[in-house]
């Protein structure tokens, strides 16, 4: 069957969406969009990771009860999400039965097939992370992520016997069957089984918010281990299975750098132990900084995508988060560039290639010819930019449409349509009926990234909804427009921001 499941992690909700939580939405959501469009049965799941000591914290803070609090604060996620037109088919909350219900099941076949024990942990625990940490990893005695000192934690806490699986983890992320991407990720996964993995605690005995451990209701489970597992638990893991049986394993876990550890070690692990197929793909990408510094509230440099949408609208506000480093990569933000590289690259590329082509063709004549080397240049493309969106790489495939936008602005340049037009009529008619079919593949190849504005695009065509019926096979294919019912529209990237 051709389908295609993608996850992005969960978000804590201690606080509120930023550009960091918005890169990975809008990156999952090209691919979702691209994998729709080639007419497979696209999962996209997204949602909020709700317990556990930090959320907990937070709500106290807040002088709220935990569930009011993340009530309030999911929504919020749910609401960003929104106006940024996220096309996911689930938003999932781990306070959900569902979840419970599967996390329950889950954790019923590790304890039964021996994979679980009880210990003494002694040690170090960071509530910023919500994760154990070692004396070597910290800084003057602090986290260096979040520059709190950890809790010393001794507790009796439920194992699992990471140590039985990993060598098989190993040896399939040596051979790709679970692909990591980018290289330099999997390189850094497989340097972390040089260290000493030790097993891991799953539950918690001195939190209280959280899913109880069935066979010891005094323990929480710990949120990471729940945490993973809505994976399978949202595809209805314990209950209705249709959607687990269609769309398990997972095509694609999309995650940001500083999870890697949990999403390529830690969950095939579990997967394994609990019998279950493991991940296709994970793709890790970077993590932005704003002018050299790390994105915290208590730094007061927190980008909140929905000021970006309100400014630029949701299609302006989608590429100037994507488009800011290679996806993979680390990247620095300068927020003052923004409204320049919306100019540059929106309204002065995109947007003048579409009103200077709609504007010449629009009401005239259709002909039988057309350049032919505009064709080869579409077909080209088409190639390039499936290649790299089949590897994820996102980037590159938006790299391959910004060079057919250029290619076209400057082939306009050069023809002169509105000097031919005083000259020869048909001349005239033949060099547009090749432009605005360009036009059309461009609408299609931009869709997954700036959807409003493909569709402003095919409308001024006049083929809005005629396309929008059609096939992959079919809307890639080149054919020719009637351009009597291409028509101007409204300015695809105003400039009064
Ligand atoms: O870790 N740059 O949630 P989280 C780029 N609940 N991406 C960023 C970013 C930044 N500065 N900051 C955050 C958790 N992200 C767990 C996940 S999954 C089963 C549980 C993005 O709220 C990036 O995708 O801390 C990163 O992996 C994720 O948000 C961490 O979100
Ligand atoms: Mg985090």
């Amino acid at each position: 069957m051709d389908k295609f499941y993608v996850t992005t992690p969960i978000y804590y909700v201690n606080s509120t969406p930023h550009i960091g939580h918005a890169y990975t939405m809008i990156a999952a959501d090209v691919l979702a969009r691209y994998h729709r469009l080639k007419g497979q049965e696209v999962f996209f799941l997204t949602g909020t990771d709700e317990h556990g000591a930090k959320v907990a914290q937070s709500a106290q803070e807040a002088n709220q009860d935990p569930q009011a609090f993340t009530d309030e604060m999911s929504a919020r996620f749910e609401e960003a999400w929104d106006a940024l037109n996220i096309s996911h088919n689930l938003f999932y909350r781990t306070t959900s039965d569902q979840h419970k219900k599967g996390v329950l099941k889950f954790i019923q076949i590790l304890k039964d097939q021996g994979d679980i024990y009880e210990d003494k942990y002694v040690g170090l625990y960071c509530v910023g992370c919500e994760k154990f940490i070692t004396e070597k990893e910290l800084v003057n005695g602090q986290c260096p992520d979040h520059k709190i000192e950890p809790e010393k934690i001794t507790e009796k806490n439920y194992f699992f016997k990471l140590d039985k699986y990993l060598n098989k983890v190993k040896n399939k992320i040596e051979r790709d069957e679970i692909n990591i991407l980018p290289a330099s990720a999997k390189k850094e996964v497989l340097g972390l089984f040089q260290q000493k993995l030790e097993n891991f605690s799953i539950s918690r005995e001195k939190v209280k918010w959280g899913i109880k451990i069935p066979f010891d209701e005094s323990q929480v489970f710990y949120v990471w281990v729940e945490a993973l597992q809505n994976y399978i638990t949202a595809l209805g893991f314990a209950g209705e299975e249709k959607n687990f049986k269609k769309y398990w394993p997972v095509d694609l876990h999309l995650i940001g750098k500083d999870i890697l550890k949990f999403h390529a070690i830690y969950w095939p692990a579990l997967l394994l132990a609990a019998g279950l197929k493991l991940p296709q793909n994970i793709y890790v990408h970077g993590f932005f900084t704003i002018d050299g510094q790390k994105m915290s509230k208590s730094v007061g440099n927190v980008i909140d995508p929905n000021d970006l949408v309100k400014k630029f609208g949701s299609d302006g506000a989608r590429y100037l988060i994507l488009a800011q480093f290679p996806f993979g990569a680390d990247g620095d933000i300068k927020a003052e560039k923004f409204e320049e590289q919306y100019i540059a690259e929106l309204a002065n590329n995109l947007g003048n290639l579409v009103s200077r082509v709609v504007k010449l063709a629009q009401g005239i004549k259709k002909q039988k010819t057309y350049n032919k080397e505009l064709k080869a240049k579409i077909e080209e493309s088409w190639n390039k930019y499936q290649n790299e969106m089949e590897k994820f790489r996102i980037d590159s495939a938006l790299g391959v449409v910004k060079s057919l936008i250029n290619y076209l602005n400057k082939h306009i340049d050069e023809t002169k349509p509105w000097e031919l037009r005083k000259k020869n009529q048909q001349d005239f008619e033949i060099t547009m009926q090749g432009l605005t079919e360009c036009l059309r593949h461009i609408a299609w190849m931009i869709y997954p990234y700036l959807p409003e504005t493909a569709d402003k695009i095919l409308k001024q065509l006049g083929v809005l909804e005629d396309e929008k019926a059609m096939k992959f096979k079919e809307l890639t294919k080149w054919k020719l427009l009637d351009m009597f019912q291409i028509k101007t529209g409204e300015i695809l990237f105003p400039k009064n921001t």
